[in-house]
């Protein structure tokens, strides 16, 4: 049926890439974006580039061969001992379209200058066919833009996307999106944007249930389908590997998605433009965003693994040889945490290299001097029990000795204890992805939902820090340090 379609055993995934397939369907991309793997068959180029916080020097990372998977060692070997961030995310059409740090637009961002943050480069470990990739996990304030892009469709031009994300990772802040936005980072009007959204953002339109859905940013609005508000046609979705697709063209546009990792395309929308003034026509403006809205709203998250944006409407036969080829590229979960394993059910402590122990005082938490022979009390304070993560089963959470039911959680990047309100927030912020210490010995504790973020004492107060970053606890000096926490046998036995 796609004879261009064929797994084989070495080299790249299959004998054509979701570009060159696009291309056999005359609707060509202008955009491909992935740090997983090349989109053509015959890429080697750079897929994104990262910078490390030792010593702010940068390396690209390329296909382990044409048209195959990342070279993940290339950013392991760079990265060790130190945190990275992406910094590019390198267009492979040859359109140059390449994203990188988004700009202050309607909003600033939380990062110097009103910039949005980067991602960290090892948020989202994934596999391909077996071999190491890292995906792009977008936490609340990261975004990625390119407000010059070229040959990118614009006013009522065709345009079709993709993109592969992560359907568990998702939020209802604006706007999770992937695709063509205003050329200055504001909002200049309805139908100005055209771009896949993922997540359970209720606040304009909604599909079935309770979300997350796969909507399309048109500006001033998310849309499910031809209604403003709720279209019981789109599903909620949460496959952990989830192909999105938008596509638009003169007064139809459509809406489909699937599991990445298995199965063909479903049809969620397909019909006339929003019952809405300003989409139809639509005035799409050509840049590129991922991860933020037009207006650079940025309290979304998701992760992405790759997508693209092609000159044309494609057809569904195109789609259906690229969700094959997606499928083909086996996306598979891997490992969040390295270091030791920790037990869940054992009671830990956790000594900072000064010797000071992470305790509960009151609800804030601080490193203090402990000992064997300190009251009970405070030894209680300084003892935590090793949940499953309560927002991710592959990390952890750090329950109290001292106050069953609360837990270690971060609350504005300080770290706090807080009883569990059973909430989706709390869950998330309670969540942390042990790493080996930057120092070779024991762990770097990463926050999951702001992996840029790691459990760090300042000042005897404990936050977490991203390293470098704008605020006073995030000082580069000592980062590395003090972000180090030998886990030992909890002093509450
Ligand atoms: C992958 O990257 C590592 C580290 O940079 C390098 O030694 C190796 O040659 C690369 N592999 C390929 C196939 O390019
Ligand atoms: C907790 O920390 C805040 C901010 O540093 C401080 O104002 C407050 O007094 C602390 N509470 C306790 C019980 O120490
Ligand atoms: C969050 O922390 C920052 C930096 O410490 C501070 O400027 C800001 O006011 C805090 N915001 C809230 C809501 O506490």
């Amino acid at each position: 049926m796609f004879p261009w379609v064929i797994a084989l055993g070495l080299g790249s995934l299959v004998a054509a890439g979701p570009c060159d397939i696009y291309a056999s369907g005359n609707t060509p991309c202008v955009a491909a974006h992935s740090t997983t793997r090349a989109l053509y068959d015959a890429f080697t180029g750079a897929l994104y580039q990262v910078k490390r916080g030792s010593d702010s020097t940068t390396t690209t990372i390329a296909p382990l061969s044409a048209g195959g998977v990342a070279n993940a060692s290339t950013q392991d070997l760079f990265c060790k001992g130190t945190t990275c961030l992406i910094t590019i995310i390198y267009d492979q059409s040859g359109t140059g379209n390449h994203l990188t740090q988004a700009p202050p637009g309607g909003f600033k961002g939380p990062a110097a200058g009103g910039y949005d943050n980067l991602a960290s480069a090892t948020g989202a470990p994934v596999t391909l066919n077996g071999q190491k990739a890292y995906g792009v996990f977008v936490a609340p304030g990261t975004g990625y833009r390119n407000n010059a892009a070229k040959g990118i469709a614009r006013g009522d031009a065709a345009e079709g996307m993709y993109a592969v994300l992560d359907g568990t990772h998702y939020n209802g802040a604006c706007c999770f999106d992937y695709g063509n936005a205003e050329t200055n980072g504001k909002d200049t009007g309805n139908g100005h944007m055209e771009t896949i959204y993922f997540g359970n953002c209720n606040v304009w339109g909604t599909g079935a249930g309770k979300g997350p859905w796969i909507m399309a940013d048109l500006e001033n609005g998310l849309f499910s389908g031809v209604n403003t508000k709720n279209n019981a046609g789109d599903p909620t979705l949460n496959y952990r590997f989830l192909t999105a697709i938008v596509k638009g063209q003169p007064n139809q546009w459509a809406i489909r998605g699937a599991n990445a990792a298995s199965g063909a395309l479903s049809t969620y929308y397909n019909g006339k433009r929003p019952n809405a003034n300003g989409y139809n026509p639509m005035s799409k403006e050509g840049a590129i965003i991922l991860g933020i809205g037009g207006d650079n709203s940025h309290g979304a998250q998701g992760t992405f693994y790759e997508g693209v944006m092609t000159s044309g409407y494609p057809s569904d036969a195109t789609e259906a040889a690229v969700q094959a080829d997606i499928v083909a590229a086996k996306y598979a979960t891997a490992s969040l945490t390295s270091g030791a394993g920790l037990a869940v059910g054992a009671s830990i402590s956790l000594r900072a290299a000064t010797g000071r122990y992470l305790a509960r005082d009151s609800s804030n938490i601080t490193a203090e001097a402990v000992t064997s022979s300190s009251d009970a009390s405070l030894r209680r304070s300084a003892s935590w029990i090793v949940r499953t993560g309560l927002g991710n089963g592959a990390c952890f959470s750090f329950e109290s000795s001292d106050a069953p039911s609360s837990y270690m959680r971060h609350m504005n990047s300080t770290l706090l204890l807080e009883s569990d309100d059973g909430s989706k927030d709390f869950a998330e912020d309670a969540t942390f992805c042990p790493e080996l210490g930057f120092n070779g010995q024991g762990h770097s504790i990463r926050s999951w939902n702001h992996p840029t973020r790691y459990i760090r004492h300042y000042s005897q107060v404990a936050y977490i820090a991203s390293n470098g970053g704008v605020n006073t606890f995030d000082d580069a000096v000592d980062f590395h340090e003090n972000v180090i926490w030998e886990i030992v046998e909890g002093f509450a036995g």
